[in-house]
């Protein structure tokens, strides 16, 4: 039997079990309200689903109840405070090193959550991630490891990623920051990058689909020159870090997975000033442009509402949205 007859079988089978709370949107995607996936146990559908997921033949998107939405948007915001936190101190001369310190603690004691990405680990053959939050510097992509020997200076560019626990939920959001005075084309790439990022949140409403968000950001990007990362993605988020639907910044319209109210996810593109490939270096996790050009990314936490979305990662700077 071919392994399409078994996902069919599953699933028509499954989608009785779905009726009361779930729904089976067609035989690839199946959404499943977080409470319910909580009361399955093992051996049930959703290990069954999660089989399926592991040989790509369905993805399982969990949306999220009220109050849920209500933690997320905790989350969101204690994500968001730490950027306005660190933003007087990006500086030159100040090392990677000291803004992880200064999230780190603001990140534990003031707000009293936790920082996601420290000791994270992503899949079992690499280490965990050592540090608090990302800093990433120019030509790095993203997943920049914070170092007491990379010190800022004048004209570079950094990303930095904040993932803080609150509450059992997810907030996720990043940010391109100057160090001193950008150069003119330094500064258009992050410009054009944060708005990939706001025509993509623009795009979410119930009915969109997937692809129009990457179609939108690719097409935004490349018509500037630049081009969209392909490795790395937005994600489904909430009492998991990473969880389905991965949220890809390039691709066609009316494709892909349609969104539904109460799914959460990030959109976070990571765009190139020459080509888009990447490397990944020998620490495992530093992401950096195989040409070694710049790449700028901003990123953040998306709740889709009845007609459109929130922004749960947003800050007093942004008024946009
Ligand atoms: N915050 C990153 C994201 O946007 C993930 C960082 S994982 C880490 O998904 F381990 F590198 F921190
Ligand atoms: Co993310
Ligand atoms: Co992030």
């Amino acid at each position: 039997m071919s392994l399409g007859c078994c996902v069919s079988s599953y699933l028509s089978i499954n989608a009785i079990d779905f009726q009361c709370r779930g729904i089976v949107t067609n035989l690839r995607e199946v959404l499943v309200h977080q409470e319910l996936n909580e009361t399955l146990t093992t051996l049930t559908t959703v290990t069954i689903l999660a089989i399926l997921e592991s040989f790509h033949s369905v993805t399982v998107f969990t949306t999220l109840l009220p109050e849920e939405q209500e933690k997320m948007r905790a989350a969101g915001n204690a994500a968001a405070s730490v950027l306005d936190m660190i933003t007087p101190f990006v500086l030159p001369g100040v090392t990677t090193e000291d803004l992880n310190t200064r999230c780190h603690d603001y990140i534990t004691n003031d707000l009293q959550c936790i920082p996601a990405p420290l000791h994270y680990t992503s899949s079992a053959d690499i280490p965990p991630f050592p540090k608090s939050i990302c800093t990433s510097v120019n030509q790095v992509v993203c997943h920049g490891i914070p170092s007491p020997t990379k010190v800022l200076k004048d004209g570079d560019i950094v990303n930095i990623d904040i993932t803080v626990i609150k509450d059992g939920f997810h907030g996720d959001t990043s940010k391109m920051f100057f160090v001193g005075e950008p150069k003119p084309f330094a500064k258009r790439l992050v410009e054009i990058t944060q708005e990939c990022l706001y025509r993509g949140i623009r795009t979410v409403k119930p009915g969109a689909r997937l692809g129009d968000i990457g179609h939108t950001i690719q097409s935004f990007a490349e018509d500037k020159g630049y081009s969209v990362v392909r490795e790395f993605c937005g994600h489904g988020i909430g009492k998991k870090f990473h969880t389905a639907p991965q949220v890809v910044h390039y691709g066609r319209p009316d494709t892909g997975a349609s969104l539904i109210e109460g799914m959460a996810f990030t959109i976070e593109p990571m765009i190139n000033l020459g080509r888009r490939h990447v490397r990944i270096l020998s620490d495992q996790w530093t992401v950096v442009t195989a040409d070694r050009k710049l790449s700028a990314q901003w990123e953040h936490t998306i709740l889709v509402t009845s007609n459109g979305y929130e922004v749960l990662t947003l800050r007093d700077e942004e008024q946009f949205v």
